[in-house]
């Protein structure tokens, strides 16, 4: 399977006689099992004709932001966060000038504007335009904005002329994507570096210096020694909230339940396996400065679990007192020493989710909870997607379904974000 298997692509035709290359692009990317949809700048349809770019994408193409049709179907907005990535090829002097500047009037401009997806860029033109200073000055704007590029190349080009100019080749376009599309689709923070003309992820650290807490999947309150009570919980998003802040440059403290799937590399496992030793285990790895409590703690335990496995008597099934658990969340963000600066619960609900979201935040005491549909319907549980709503003190946002990889990066910036700066 290759990596561009099921990827969507949105690419951006600017206008320039590498378009014809576009096509070629377009090719290579279906090859590969991406789908790919385009917008064509009014400029582009000088070079290469919707017809084509059509039947090789096997799409519609997307020209005029105005086309009440178009908005119709698909927005800008939808259009460009519908992908996993925008790809702007050939990327001209003028549309890397809109972009540097913010400009938005045309479909193509505004996409690029509304996204929240990462960008790719292939300029080409004539070499004297891609010397020139504000060029120059352009580009490096876009990559301090983390906008990505490649190329580029050096060669003799269409005008006559012989320098660094020419697009990249369209193979070398598919090896950026890939790259581009290693790490979450989402742009989490602005600011991805571009090295040596291909993409190289490398998001700025936010977290940096900082000590993220989690806890992630279900407890297991014993029975007897063969027996327990728990919840259902895969751990994925606890795990790939990890994984994010990881990626966002914190210490992470990822206090677990028993689940079956691999921590990130670099994360500082504390497995456990009642809520009793979760508390423990939380307790001890502050001070943190976020703490996010994804695990799905049982509300109960066995007040006396047997020593020996319990055998059927024949007299029916045996009593049970069950005790309430600690709560962790609540504890935590009730402390007057050591409370983390955000305190995050999740709360799984299989009915008036927000409702119930926000009469968990004042009971728990949190910052934030973040709310999910786990009805049966909704295939949260064990899946790869989810919808969250980020219910705060101020409000609530609700987002679209995506990625728990996605969720959690964006997530993690919101939470970079809500801490205070720290100076010096
Ligand atoms: O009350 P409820 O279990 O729905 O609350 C869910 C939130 O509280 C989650 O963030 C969960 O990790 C946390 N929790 C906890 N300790 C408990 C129960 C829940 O930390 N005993």
């Amino acid at each position: 399977m290759s990596d561009l298997d099921g990827k969507r692509i949105l690419l951006i035709i600017g206008g320039g006689i590498a378009a014809y290359k576009g096509l070629e692009l377009i090719r290579a990317l279906r090859k590969k099992n991406a789908s790919v949809r385009c917008i064509m700048t009014r400029a582009a349809g000088e070079f290469v004709t919707p017809l084509s770019v059509a039947s090789l994408s096997g799409d519609k193409v997307y020209s005029d932001l105005f086309s009440l049709t178009d908005e119709a179907e698909m927005g800008h907005i939808e259009l460009s966060r519908d992908a996993d990535l925008l790809v702007v090829a050939p990327a001209t002097a003028n549309l890397i000038a809109k972009m540097a500047h913010g400009e938005a009037d045309d479909l193509a401009s505004t996409a690029l504007l509304a996204t929240d997806k990462r960008v790719l860029i292939a300029p080409a033109m004539n070499v004297r335009m891609w010397l020139h200073a504000a060029t120059q000055r352009n580009m490096a704007q876009l990559k301090e904005d983390g906008i990505l590029s490649v190329g580029p190349d050096e060669g003799e080009m269409a005008c006559g002329e012989f320098g660094p100019g020419r697009m990249a080749e369209p193979s070398e376009i598919v090896v950026a994507i890939e790259n581009a599309l290693k790490g979450a689709t989402v742009l989490p923070f602005p600011g991805a570096q571009v090295a040596g003309g291909v993409a190289r992820l490398e998001p700025p650290r936010p977290l940096a210096g900082r000590h993220v807490l989690i806890t992630a999947g279900p407890t297991h309150e014993p029975i007897d020694p063969v027996r327990y009570i728990a919840n259902r919980s895969s751990g994925k998003q606890g795990y790939a909230l990890a994984a994010a802040a990881l990626a966002a440059g914190a210490r992470v403290t990822l206090v677990s339940g028993p689940v079956g799937i691999e921590p990130p590399e670099g994360v500082a496992v504390v497995p456990v396996e009642t809520a009793i030793e979760m508390q423990a285990a939380a307790e001890k790895a502050l001070p943190a400065d976020i703490a996010i409590f994804a695990a799905a703690v049982a509300d109960w335990r066995v007040a006396e679990a047997g020593q020996h496995k319990l055998k059927k008597t024949g007299e029916g099934a045996p009593a049970m007192q069950l005790v309430e658990n600690p709560d962790i969340l609540a504890g935590i963000s009730r402390r007057k020493e050591k409370r983390p600066e955000l305190v995050v619960g999740f709360a799984a609900e299989t009915q008036d989710v927000i409702a119930n979201a926000k009469a968990k935040l004042d009971r728990k005491g949190c910052d934030l909870i973040i709310a999910n549909d786990v009805s049966a319907a909704g295939g949260v549980m064990g899946g790869e997607d989810n919808t969250v709503h980020v219910v705060g003190h101020g409000g609530v946002e609700t987002w679209k379904t995506m990625k728990k990889a996605d969720v959690a990066a964006r997530l993690i910036a919101l939470f970079a974000q809500r801490l205070k700066p720290r100076h010096g």
